[in-house]
């Protein structure tokens, strides 16, 4: 049966070639003081974009402050400097420029520059923002989805906590996309972000409950296309509509419509993932490929009609005399296509090796975020997850 919903997408979407041109146009609907331009390490200088985003201001006449230098997966020390340098400059909008680590940043100095108090509190659910300063998006990378997602994901270097928080009030007012400002990525940065944008739906998808047919068909679709044009890019990277393709996909699979009627999703993966980058900085979509495989031959047993449907509609197996059968070759033809586009299928090839304690650490943290146990699929508990570790 399906799951009764409520779909909220707030976020106006500028899609195409040379958009970010129009943010200064676009950031004057807004009556803004002044604007903080918001980016990371150094790419989006280099290309020139924050050049031309200055400008795009300056022709509308808005005011504006700079800071750049967020680090992937970022710090929640960063985001306090951030609020300081905020409160300083009296800024009222931060205009993001760059993937999920400048968005979930931007997010961050959104609630801390419009609620008293410490901003981790909101991470660590202990209370609740009841406003935020508006964020836009220059989208630099299809990945994360935090451009229309309504969640904000940092690490606290105290205790290596990786934490996400969920509101709508961090929805983005808009994104600008344009699949041009992507083709300067890494292969490996590009083909974490296909991983993340993949996971986003199947996280969706490998439930027991829900099963909307339109949106299986909608997230079976997104899930191909994103398949398709990732082995695309890894021939072709500046293929502008592979790049499209990718970049679009990106944002539907973390806005809520792949999950609508569903039961919520089974989000461990994420929950495993998380603790691995909180502890050993790894790219998030890299981490996951690690874990992925080793998660779905520990849990397909459970839901398998899930599975099976994957395997067929998903992945395009032929199906075996079993299920069992049908669904393993689904997953192993998944792994086949992470390392066909240079992503790990074991913490091994993801360049780490966890000792026996922080294997531990993981696994309790990971339960104890959840409440002790996580996952839809099959519901998972510290010794699962310390088992998927030690398997993955
Ligand atoms: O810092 P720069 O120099 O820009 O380099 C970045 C960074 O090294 C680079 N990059 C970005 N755009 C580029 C580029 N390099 C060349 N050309 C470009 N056009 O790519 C690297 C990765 O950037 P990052 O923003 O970290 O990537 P991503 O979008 O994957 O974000 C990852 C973060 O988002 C969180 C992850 O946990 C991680 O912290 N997530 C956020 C979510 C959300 N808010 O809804 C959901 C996700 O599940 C995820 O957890
Ligand atoms: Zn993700």
């Amino acid at each position: 049966m399906y799951n009764n919903f409520n779909y909220y997408t707030p976020t106006r979407v500028i899609f195409g070639k040379d958009t970010e041109s129009q943010c200064g146009a676009l950031i004057q609907q807004y009556h803004v003081h002044k604007v903080l331009i918001h980016y990371g390490g150094h790419s989006a200088v280099k290309s020139g974009l924050i050049d031309r985003v200055k400008h795009s201001l300056d022709e509308a006449g808005i005011m504006h402050a700079e800071l750049g230098g967020v680090m992937p997966n970022p710090r929640l020390a960063e985001v306090y400097q951030g609020i300081e340098f905020g409160r300083k400059e009296q800024v009222d909008f931060i205009l993001a420029v760059g993937g999920g680590s400048v968005i979930d940043s931007a997010k961050a100095i959104g609630y801390g520059l419009a609620n008293d108090g410490d901003v981790w509190d909101f991470y660590m659910l202990k209370r609740k923002p009841e406003r935020i300063i508006p964020v836009g998006v220059i989208l630099t990378i299809a990945a994360a989805g935090s451009e229309m997602s309504n969640s904000t994901v940092l690490t606290n270097e105290d205790g290596m906590i990786k934490r996400g928080y969920t509101n709508d009030l961090a929805r983005p007012v808009f994104a600008i996309m344009n699949p041009e400002l992507t083709m300067t990525l890494p292969d490996y940065q590009t083909a974490c972000g296909c991983t993340d944008i993949l996971m986003h739906t199947e996280e969706r998808y490998f439930t027991p409950g829900g099963n909307m047919e339109l949106t299986d068909g909608i997230a079976e679709a997104l899930m191909r296309t994103v398949i398709a044009n990732a082995r695309k890019l890894k021939q072709d990277p500046k293929n502008y509509d592979a790049r499209a393709e990718i970049m679009w996909a990106g944002s539907l699979s973390h806005n809520g419509l792949t999950g609508c009627g569903g039961d919520g999703g089974d989000w461990a993966c994420h929950g495993l993932e998380h603790e691995l980058s909180a502890l050993f900085d790894v790219a998030h979509g890299a981490g996951l490929a690690a874990v992925w495989g080793t998660w779905a031959r520990y849990v397909y047993q459970d839901c398998l009609p899930r599975f099976v449907s994957f395997a067929r509609n998903v992945m395009q197996v032929a199906p075996a005399d079993t299920d069992e059968e049908t669904a393993l070759r689904g997953i192993e033809a998944m792994e086949s296509f992470y390392r066909k586009i240079g992503m790990p299928t074991s913490l091994k090839e993801l360049g780490i090796s966890p000792t026996a304690e922080q294997m531990q650490f993981m696994a309790h943290q990971c339960a104890e975020l959840s409440g002790g146990h996580r996952g839809r699929a099959k519901v998972l508990y510290e010794a699962d997850m310390l088992k998927i570790y030690q398997n993955a």
